[in-house]
């Protein structure tokens, strides 16, 4: 055997990789990016650098199986994970990235982004929190850093502290603050960019108003069922790109009403799939293709990890755009909540930053 294919028979062994599965991460990452990054598939941040289009959610994927989820993104041809700390699993996606980089890609290509929990908005607390999840991805930097939610709750190592009463440990440091050491992040090469989870208009208006740096990126559920058109361009304005999360309605959110209809079964959604010879989950992703709004579905599923990202080769028109769009019902999946005695029970919505008592 000549030396370069003892050599890859050695590598392809230790790392599963075959001659045909290069070929189709190739083709599939060709397909979706072109030779460099396309128009298509990026969208271009106020730096001027590219965020995939089509990223890769990791909430609610369990420890034991999300290593091999983000492997099987990465070998797809997905290069944006979005992650957070409270996700709990970080260290595990860290080694799958690390498992591929300088593989089949380098950490250019990739667009590696988390979130500050909300135990750790104040100023102190910000860089340490930062550093930690750095720690878990055994990364140098992240391409993006998100203030999780506006809300804040008193330092601790509990997701949720509580007080003796069993209420929860609400601080109010402001966002403001927050942000201002998010800023040093950036100062200091940790994070290339900052940006806002779960904020509404006016909290974006705030920190527009005292930013140094500009948020890049306004990450917030979005999907037909609540499409957040005016929220979308009230970020636009400001040069802020907005990332939809829970672009299949969530499904499998803890608080989801058991057996109930999930958006995919929507029969509008189910027609237009149809009509397209594609899922709907595929057809759910292209929607926000179209708008320009990137977007972070989640699966531990490999067939489905790959579907997902097959939409590349599609389009819908301007009246498929607008059946879903008529779909509009302000019905929000993703609000905080806890399980008391087997039933869950809205969080933080007496919280004076809770950001959904407005339209948008
Ligand atoms: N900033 C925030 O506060 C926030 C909040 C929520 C979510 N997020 C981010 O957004 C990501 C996506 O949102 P999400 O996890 O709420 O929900 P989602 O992506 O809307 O839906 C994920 C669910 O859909 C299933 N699924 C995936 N592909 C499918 C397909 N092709 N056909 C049928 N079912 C499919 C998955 O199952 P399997 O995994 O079993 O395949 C999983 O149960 C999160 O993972 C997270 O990264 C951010």
């Amino acid at each position: 055997m000549e030396k370069g294919h003892r050599l890859f028979a050695a590598f392809s062994s230790r790392y599963l990789i075959t001659p045909r599965s290069i070929t189709r991460t190739i083709t599939r990452v060709q397909r979706a990016y072109g030779s460099s990054a396309s128009e298509e598939a990026t969208l271009t941040l106020h730096t001027g650098a590219r965020m995939p289009l089509v990223g890769f959610g990791t909430w609610n994927s369990p420890l034991d199986v999300v290593k091999r989820a983000v492997l099987a993104a990465l070998d797809t041809g997905y290069r944006h994970v979005d992650c957070a700390a409270s996700y709990y699993n970080q260290t595990a996606v860290g080694e799958a990235l690390n498992e591929r980089l300088n593989k089949i890609c380098t950490r250019q290509d990739l667009f590696i982004a988390s979130k500050l929990w909300n135990t750790y908005h104040a100023r102190d607390d910000v860089r340490p929190a930062c550093l930690h999840t750095l720690k878990e991805f055994d990364l140098d930097y992240l391409d993006l850093y998100l203030i999780h939610w506006p809300i804040s709750y008193m330092r601790s190592d509990e997701k949720v502290p509580l007080l003796p009463d069993g209420s929860v440990a609400y601080s109010y440091v402001h966002y403001t603050e927050t942000w201002a050491a998010l800023e040093e992040l950036v100062d200091d090469g940790l994070v290339r960019h900052i940006g806002l989870s779960n904020f509404n208009s006016q909290q974006i208006d705030e920190i527009m108003a005292m930013a140094r740096i500009q948020p890049a990126v306004l990450q917030v559920e979005c999907h037909p069922y609540l499409n957040q058109k005016r929220l979308i361009s009230h970020a636009a304005k400001y040069n802020i790109i907005t990332t939809g999360y829970s672009p299949l309605g969530s499904p499998e959110r803890p608080w989801a009403e058991k057996g109930e209809p999930t958006l995919m079964d929507n029969p509008v959604v189910i027609k237009i799939a149809k009509k397209h010879n594609k899922s709907p989950a595929q057809v759910l992703i292209r929607f926000q293709m179209e708008r320009k709004v990137c977007t972070i579905p989640k699966s531990v599923t490999p067939e489905r990890i790959k579907s997902n990202f097959d939409v590349f080769d599609f389009s819908l028109s301007q009246e498929d755009m607008t059946d879903l769009e008529y779909l509009d019902c302000n019905w929000r999946g993703c609000i905080p909540s806890d399980e008391i005695d087997g039933n869950y029970i809205v969080r933080d919505f007496k919280h004076p930053f809770y950001p959904f008592h407005i339209a948008y």
